[in-house]
């Protein structure tokens, strides 16, 4: 429902400012979306997008990735660095052929069971590719939620993880049907765009009224940083 501030003002914002022309995006497939998320779990979108480009040329389907040589797909990623992605990325296209009938898997735990898919990659999957109702949380939604719930505590401590999760599920139950791969988008969106790491720009963020940093003149003390 329109119940949660927080969903019904980032999607509004999302609609006439968020990205809505990145590659993957047009056509939205699960294979298209699953490889931009691998190149983009430690590349800009900007170092991506000719790579994700080109790979698609050689690789145009899962099953076409899964029957390359590894050593014609590591030649692909060369450049983008991280090579561990490319290696899961492949093996995960072989076993998507030999255990999920040539398909990624349309479940959570059978994404994230797969090499390279994390928990939050296996939302931003299944939310982007399908409007499943999963929540991400990378370090730009972590931003975003410390900062506009006030959540105390380095985020990559499972004792504040926790309950960001818990925070991050709960707005998802909000968003309405067939919207959620617009969400996904938004939050990063705002992380890279506005809500960003130093000197965010909260004069012009839809979630300025709500939130506690904001509030408290905290943005620079929020997500907490790394204990010594
Ligand atoms: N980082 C991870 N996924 C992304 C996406 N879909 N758009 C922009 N940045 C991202």
């Amino acid at each position: 429902d329109g119940g949660d501030a927080f969903v019904a003002r980032l999607l509004r914002w999302f609609d006439s400012h968020g990205r809505h022309d990145l590659p993957w995006q047009h056509p939205r497939t699960p294979y298209r979306v699953w490889l931009s998320e691998i190149m983009l779990q430690q590349t800009q979108v900007a170092t991506v997008i000719p790579y994700f480009l080109e790979f698609l040329q050689h690789f145009p389907t899962l099953a076409d990735l899964a029957a390359a040589d590894n050593d014609a797909v590591m030649a692909r990623w060369a450049g983008l660095g991280y090579y561990a992605r490319a290696r899961n990325l492949h093996a995960t296209a072989k076993r998507c052929v030999d255990e999920h009938a040539g398909d990624l898997p349309r479940d959570l735990d059978a994404l994230h069971a797969l090499p390279g898919i994390g928990r939050s990659t296996a939302g931003a999957i299944l939310s982007q590719a399908w409007n499943e109702p999963f929540a991400i949380l990378d370090g730009n939604v972590k931003r975003v939620l410390t900062r506009y719930h006030g959540i105390e505590g380095f985020p990559g401590l499972p004792a504040v993880e926790r309950p960001l999760w818990t925070l991050a599920q709960a707005h998802v139950d909000h968003v309405p049907a067939g919207r959620m791969a617009d969400y996904t988008q938004a939050q990063m969106d705002l992380g890279a765009t506005l809500c960003t790491r130093s000197k965010p720009t909260c004069v012009i963020c839809p979630l300025q009224e709500d939130c506690v940093a904001r509030r408290d003149g905290r943005t620079a003390e929020l997500p907490t940083a790394k204990p010594g």
